[in-house]
C-alpha cells in the first residue's frame, strides 16, 4: 500500500486516488475503527493516561518524510542544473509541490504524531521543547517554502532571473529539510516505535 507518497509525476490535482485531509492516500489506516492504544509510563512507573495512535500513523509519517526527501532530491536536481541545464517543467512542478504538499505533510505531523509523542514523553522537558521546536521548524519552512516556490515559477516563466539567489535557497531549503527529517526520524518515530 503506498503511503502518503506524492506522485511527482502527476503534481498537484491530477491525481484519481482517495486522498485524506492531509492530502495523501493514508486514508484507510487512517479509519478511527483501526486504533491502537499506548499505555504511557509517567515518571517513577505510574501510569498515565492512555493516549491512542491510529495504526499506521507511523507508516504514514515515514511516507511523509519518503515523499519530502523526493522532493528534496528534486530541488537538488534543480540546484545542479543550474544556470544553463534548468528543466523548467520541473521548476514548475517543484513549486506546486511546496506549496501544496509541505504544509499538509506538517499538519499530518502535528495533529496526529505530536500529541502521541508528547503524551510519550510526560516528564521529559526535554522532549516537550523538541515538539514545540519542530513546530517551529514547520513554520519556517512554509515560509520558505511559500518564497522558495516564486522563484521556482519565475525561473519557469521568465526568460532571466537570479540563478545564483535560487542556488542558494534551493540548498538551503533541502539542507535544512533533510535535517529536520533526520531528527524526526530518529527521536521521534524511534520513541513512538519503542513504546508501540
Ligand atoms: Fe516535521
Amino acid at each position: 500500500m503506498s503511503l502518503c507518497r506524492l506522485d511527482l509525476n502527476q503534481g498537484e490535482g491530477t491525481s484519481s486516488r482517495q486522498l485524506c485531509r492531509y492530502g495523501c492516500d493514508c486514508a484507510p489506516v487512517m479509519d478511527q475503527s483501526m486504533v491502537s492504544t499506548i499505555s504511557t509510563s509517567g515518571p517513577g512507573g505510574s501510569r498515565s493516561e492512555a493516549t491512542e495512535l491510529p495504526l499506521g500513523a507511523l507508516a504514514a509519517m515515514k511516507g511523509a518524510h519518503a515523499s519530502k526527501l523526493a522532493l528534496c532530491e528534486m530541488l537538488e536536481q534543480i540546484a545542479d542544473s543550474l544556470p544553463n541545464r534548468l528543466d523548467r517543467a520541473q521548476c514548475e512542478t517543484a513549486a506546486k509541490l511546496l506549496t501544496s504538499a509541505v504544509a499538509r505533510f506538517h499538519r499530518f505531523e502535528e495533529d496526529i504524531v505530536f500529541p502521541v509523542y508528547s503524551a510519550c514523553a510526560v516528564g521529559d522537558n526535554g522532549a516537550l521543547q523538541t515538539v514545540e521546536r519542530l513546530r517551529f521548524e514547520h513554520r519556517q519552512d512554509e515560509d520558505f517554502a511559500f518564497e522558495l516556490s516564486e522563484q521556482l515559477l519565475a525561473a519557469a516563466t521568465a526568460k532571466a532571473f537570479n540563478a545564483e539567489m535560487l542556488g542558494f535557497m534551493l540548498r538551503g531549503f533541502f539542507t535544512s529539510m533533510r535535517r529536520h527529517i533526520a531528527f524526526e526520524s530518529e527521536h521521534v518515530i524511534a520513541r513512538l516505535e519503542a513504546v508501540g
